[in-house]
């Protein structure tokens, strides 16, 4: 008896040790397995003197982002077309300095305190007043002068074989560009192996203030830099919009869209009313306007087709809104990665988000953080082909 135990016993550990060994294996596997779906390397250095990395996630389909640790920006971003070709369609600098800059479109960066405007760059929290910087004519715009996108990023590669990830940390101090509370934020971008960018947004504070985050992609599906971004197919699952002052504050109005430029809800090209004689168009220069998303929770959102190349893409987020901007202001003043000019309306931007000004409009939904919460938010980029 005392012998079959003694075997017993003896095969136990020899299994134990057998799995655990597996175990190790495996997670070296991972391991080596993320080295080669994110490169590193050096991509710059800004004027003060810091040295930016810059990082590629790769899948298994050959999708490639590219992502520095300067404003969390998305520098490159391919997705296939219908003859599987894959090209870069996210809107860039030619060189590192249009990032350090100024970066004056806020191409590909991540956007906080405050994505959007806050009218008169001011607003009362718990009965106190908060001076934000003001850069936009009177207002705030996406987190004032030295917002996100030109803070330097902490970056750790995560994620597995099937789908690297990168998560950035920052840590705002309290009073940075006048928003109180210490913020603490991560975003983790994870490239899917269906060709989705998923965009992962915590953020914790030490004292209540305001927060809205979103990415400022521009999006040219065509993959041609030069090329207006008119004739692409948008269709947004939105029954209303926010109409908004002469400078691009929401008046407070809900309006449908039924009837109206603004009428994406089936299918249209964005060139077919951009230039309406609609006063809100006019406004906005174009398209640049929060359409309140209908539903609630992860949902599909928007989907965008450029029938020249066959590209699709689909957005889902959980945010209450959308910032639909055809580039108006975009000016021809940069070189695009692929030649020629960055002229008007060459890229789009579908910036999900709480409504502009939402501090100061107490109908809208709150951005409200206080501390012990955590502000958590998603949203997802999706690419693919319709022959
Ligand atoms: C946002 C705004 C636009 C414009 C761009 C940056 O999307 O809505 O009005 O300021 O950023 O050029």
């Amino acid at each position: 008896m005392k012998k079959i135990i003694n075997y017993l016993g003896f095969a136990l550990l020899t299994a134990l040790l057998f799995v655990g060994c597996k175990k190790e294996n495996q997670s070296e596997k991972a391991q080596s397995t993320q080295m080669e779906n994110i490169q590193v390397s050096d991509y710059g250095v800004t004027a003060k003197g810091d040295s930016i990395k810059k990082y590629t996630l790769t899948n298994k389909n050959g999708m490639k982002v590219e992502v520095i640790n300067f404003g969390g920006i998305i520098t490159s971003l391919t997705a296939p077309d219908k003859d599987g070709k894959y090209e870069d369609v996210v809107l860039g600098f030619t060189k590192p300095e249009g990032y350090f800059n100024g970066n004056p479109y806020y191409f590909g960066a991540l956007i906080g305190r405050f994505g959007n405007r806050i009218a008169n760059a001011k607003f009362i929290l718990d009965g106190k007043t908060y001076d934000i910087d003001k850069n936009d004519g009177p207002n705030s715009l996406h987190g004032g002068k030295e917002g996100f996108h030109t803070k330097i990023w902490t970056i750790e590669p995560i994620g597995n074989a099937e789908a690297p990830s990168l998560k950035l940390t920052y840590v705002s101090n309290d009073g940075e560009e006048g928003y109180p509370g210490k913020l603490t934020t991560t975003v983790v971008y994870t490239l899917t192996k269906d060709n989705a960018l998923e965009i992962a947004y915590e953020a914790t504070t030490d004292k209540t203030t305001v927060v809205n985050l979103t990415q400022h992609s521009y999006f040219n599906l065509s993959g041609k830099f030069t090329q207006p971004i008119t004739d692409h197919e948008l269709q947004l699952d939105a029954d209303q919009f926010l109409p908004v002052n002469g400078t691009l504050i929401p008046t407070g109005e809900r309006r449908n869209v039924a009837g109206t430029p603004f009428d994406f809800k089936t299918p249209k090209l964005i060139g077919k009313d951009i230039n309406s004689d609609d006063e809100q168009v006019k406004l906005g220069k174009g398209f640049d306007h929060n359409w309140i998303l209908n539903g609630t929770g992860l949902r599909k959102i928007a989907t965008v087709y450029h029938s020249g190349t066959g590209r699709v893409m689909e957005v889902s987020t959980d945010q209450p809104g959308v910032q639909f901007y055809s580039g108006n202001f975009l000016d021809g003043k940069f070189d695009t990665k692929t030649g020629g000019k960055n002229e008007h309306r060459t890229g789009f931007c579908l910036e999900t988000q709480h409504f502009p000004d939402s501090p100061n409009e107490t109908s809208f939904p709150t951005v409200v953080l206080k501390p012990g919460e955590k502000f958590q938010s998603k949203t997802i980029y999706k690419f693919s082909v319709k022959k």
